[in-house]
């Protein structure tokens, strides 16, 4: 889906009542990172208003053909140029027919005879109008055009008749758009990458908690290299102070046990990938209220074990991902330590890197890393976080391809 982030869609709303699906539409499109401009047209405005297509999208919703403001500031037939892709929806049978005879007579037919750009249409109409010759011969023309259509769908209809009509619901339209948009040197694109990152807290009483220094910045970086090659990329963050890279989704928790969950509902995925430092241990019993000094001395704070997270994920007999990376951090014999772990974590790869302290690792910006697998390990020299994360994105391009060709 990451195929829209930075992209402009020329969405044109036609008059019918699928029009209010556009309202999901739009607020799919935005939270992949998608620009989505707005032609209504004039019968479009009997079914939702331009202040709600406003409000959603956040930009200027235009009905016009000739308003002076918008002509003098970019002109109609600029809106379907700057677009990567214009998206009919609902195409009625009126829209249709226009497009198939090149009518240009309001803002939405002009602004699709006026483009050079891919047009997605996603037809809604009765039954009847949809199997009527007229219809039929439109959209051959149309298909013949280059037109791409998604539905019309089977089901009942507002008007009480069944069969071919209903709009494409607006997740279909999506991934029909992120497939026309998707940019062919994208290895991850249809794939998607789960990744932990940063810290995370554990309560002690309400306004003291454990953590520890991660800062987030090797997990957002491999967040940032995962939606370059096209993955659908969610990061399950720690706390941390971080712009999101654009493209990625962010969800945001506290504890380990939070951190689990969340993993847990992304399942499943292509690959994995545990970056967070996630506190081994939690305090058994949280005071409710702020622990106050006592004379008797500092109170002595009992510490239960966390979930472990990787060794949970890793170790599914169903919905597991294709790979599953972890990461380890230690101090003193870091290919060594990182080995048990492979083993005892039961995943595909570990990155290991040296935490010891004057390494900069927590918080800096560089890393030196060894990548250990039931292969042996591979060493890599110190470089930026950016850095390791794109060679280590590349890197599980080829193990998913690996196990592609196995299956
Ligand atoms: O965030 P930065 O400031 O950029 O720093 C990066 C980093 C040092 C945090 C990162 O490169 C790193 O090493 N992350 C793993 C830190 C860690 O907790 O390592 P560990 O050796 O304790 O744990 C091994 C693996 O198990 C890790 O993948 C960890 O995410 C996972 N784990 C650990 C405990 C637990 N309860 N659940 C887990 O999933």
């Amino acid at each position: 889906m990451t195929a829209l982030s930075g992209k402009t869609v020329l969405l044109i709303v036609g008059g019918g009542i699928a029009a209010y699906k556009c309202h999901e539409l739009i607020r799919l499109l935005k939270t992949r990172g998608c620009r989505v401009r707005t032609i209504l047209t004039r019968a479009a405005e009997e079914f939702v208003t331009p202040l709600s297509l406003a409000s959603l999208s956040g930009e200027k919703v235009h009905t016009a053909l000739f308003n002076l403001t918008d002509e003098v500031e970019m002109g109609h037939i600029e809106l379907s140029r700057a677009a990567d892709l214009l998206v009919v929806a609902p195409a009625t049978a009126d829209l249709l027919a226009k497009m198939a005879h090149g009518l240009a007579d309001d803002l939405a037919s002009t602004a699709l005879l006026a483009t050079d750009k891919p047009v997605l249409a996603a037809p809604a109409m009765n039954v009847r109008m949809w199997r009527h010759p007229a219809t039929q011969r439109n959209v051959k023309v149309l298909d013949g055009d280059g037109i791409r259509f998604v539905g019309p769908n089977d089901g009942e209809m507002a008007c009480g008749e069944f069969g071919p009509g209903r709009m494409a619901e607006p997740a279909e339209i999506v991934g029909a758009i992120s497939s026309l948009l998707q940019p062919k040197d994208q290895p991850l694109a249809g794939r998607k990458v789960v990744i932990t990152a940063g810290p995370t807290r554990e309560p002690i009483d309400p306004v003291r908690f454990i953590s520890n220094h991660s800062s987030g910045k090797q997990g957002y970086a491999i967040a940032a290299a995962a939606v370059a090659l096209g993955a659908e990329t969610v990061i399950v963050s720690g706390p941390v102070s971080l712009p999101i890279p654009p493209g990625a989704q962010v969800l945001r928790v506290e504890t380990a046990r939070d951190m689990l969950v969340a993993c847990e509902d992304e399942m499943p995925c292509d690959i994995a990938i545990f970056a967070a430092a996630v506190a081994d241990w939690r305090v058994d019993q949280i005071a409710d209220q702020k622990m106050k000094k006592r004379r008797t001395g500092p109170p002595v704070l009992s510490l239960t074990e966390n979930p472990d997270i990787l060794k949970t994920i890793a170790g599914k007999t169903s919905k597991r991902p294709t790979i599953v990376v972890g990461f380890a951090a230690e101090t003193e014999q870091v290919v060594a330590n990182a080995q048990a772990k492979l083993k005892k974590k039961g995943c595909d790869l570990i990155v290991a890197n040296d935490v010891a302290e004057g390494t900069g690792v927590f918080g800096g910006d560089r890393n030196t890393v060894h990548l250990v697998s039931r292969a042996g390990v591979e060493s890599w020299p110190a470089m930026s976080k950016q850095d390791v994360s794109t060679k280590l994105m590349h890197r599980l391009v080829l193990m998913l391809r690996a196990d592609d060709r196995k299956s």
